[in-house]
């Protein structure tokens, strides 16, 4: 199981699962130093201010730049009606301009048809994580349950209003720097690369204070990959891994993504783009899909593209997918 791209460095002990999250936290956290929770915080280029405890409160989303998205929806902000203003907003997660981060999901630019899709395949259980101890899949299927069909449609047509741009850098190497992980997300603890980095991908913030701390929707993330593995994924990507022997093709051990991903992987009509998307998560689906917690009829569709995939095979893949500029 590529552990990596769920955020756990070690397997579960047999039957270990998440328990549901709570509400959001409204209240100073009581082992921290309650001033610096109190004092107002601001990032570069936003004329916002706001404080560690706001900006931690998941049912009243802070938007350091109200410019860069359509306006922020009550359901953006305090998350579906029916939590009465007691649950998490979308953009809490998603961010207000869709970028998401490793541990959930890029939803920008997404088509409204496949969004709308993804939230009717979680809340009838057609779609959950093949790692049970991952805990925000289990909060996000429940807020898919709590939305009304309006509601639905209101979140995909805000995401899909905004283009997927490039915000991962991918860096081969064979060294990582050493790292935490909080939530599922990978934090460096030291600037210099020690680590080996093996056969994963290390997703981390260009910046962990602005995307930790003050949750800076302005932050991308560096994606550490292996040496060779762009260019060992954009053979499988673009050929599937078919070679030519004595004149005849003999296939490969997957599809060509551009078939049904578009020639750009910018997505086509109802499939969704990948390129310059978080790499965790584009691995997390495709193992998802392979392993059938991810299992709608349309999700069958890639059944044969994931079928012979090794761990070593999804990290050239999505190294490559995620390393394309030219997002959408
Ligand atoms: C607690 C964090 C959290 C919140 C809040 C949240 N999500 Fe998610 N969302 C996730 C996670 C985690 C995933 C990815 C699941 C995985 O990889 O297992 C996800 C995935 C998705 C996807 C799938 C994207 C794709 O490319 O298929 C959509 C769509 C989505 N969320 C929409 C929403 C909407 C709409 C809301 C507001 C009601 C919302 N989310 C609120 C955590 C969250
Ligand atoms: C035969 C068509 C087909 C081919 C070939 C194909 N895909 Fe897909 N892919 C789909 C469809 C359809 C979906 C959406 C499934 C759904 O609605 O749940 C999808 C979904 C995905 C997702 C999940 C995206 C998200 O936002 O959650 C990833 C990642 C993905 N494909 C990667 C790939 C890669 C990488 C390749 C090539 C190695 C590939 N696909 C080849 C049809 C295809």
């Amino acid at each position: 199981m590529p552990l990596w791209a769920y955020g756990f460095v070690t397997p579960g002990a047999p039957g270990e699962k998440a328990t549901m999250p709570g509400a959001p936290a409204h209240a100073l956290r009581p082992k921290e130093d309650a001033q610096e929770q109190l004092k107002l915080r601001q990032v570069e280029g936003s004329a916002e201010h706001f404080s560690l405890l706001q900006i931690r409160n998941g049912s009243e989303v802070v938007d350091w730049f109200p410019g860069d998205h359509p306006p922020l929806t009550p359901l953006m902000k305090h998350g579906p009606a029916s939590g009465g203003g007691n649950t998490y907003g979308c953009a809490f997660c998603h961010m207000p301009n869709g970028k998401g981060r490793p541990e959930n999901a890029p939803v920008s630019g997404l088509p409204v048809a496949y969004f709308i899709r993804q939230m009717q395949d979680m809340r009838a259980g057609l779609r959950s994580s093949a790692e049970p101890r991952k805990a925000n899949t289990l909060l996000m299927i429940a807020l898919a349950q709590a939305m009304t069909d309006a509601e639905i449609r209101e979140a995909a047509e805000y995401f899909a209003a905004m283009p997927w741009t490039p915000w991962i850098r991918v860096v081969e190497t064979d060294r990582v720097p050493r790292t935490r992980i909080q939530t599922n997300m990978f934090i460096p603890i030291e600037s210099e690369r020690t680590e080996l980095i093996g056969a994963r991908i290390i997703e981390v913030p260009e910046n962990a204070d602005e995307v930790e701390l003050n949750r800076n929707p302005h932050v991308g993330f560096i994606a550490y990959v292996p040496i060779g593995s762009v260019k060992k994924g954009e053979a499988l990507v673009t050929t599937g891994g078919a070679t030519i022997i004595n004149g005849q093709t003999v296939p490969g051990k997957t599809v060509a993504c551009a078939t049904c991903h578009g020639l750009d992987l910018k997505g086509l009509v109802e499939v969704p783009g990948i390129a310059g998307r978080s790499p965790s998560y584009l691995a997390r689906q495709l193992y998802d899909i392979q392993q059938g917690t991810r299992k709608s009829p349309l999700a069958q569709l890639m059944k044969p593209v994931v079928a012979n995939l090794t761990n070593d095979d999804l990290v050239a893949i999505v190294a490559f997918v995620s390393s394309l500029r030219s997002g959408k």
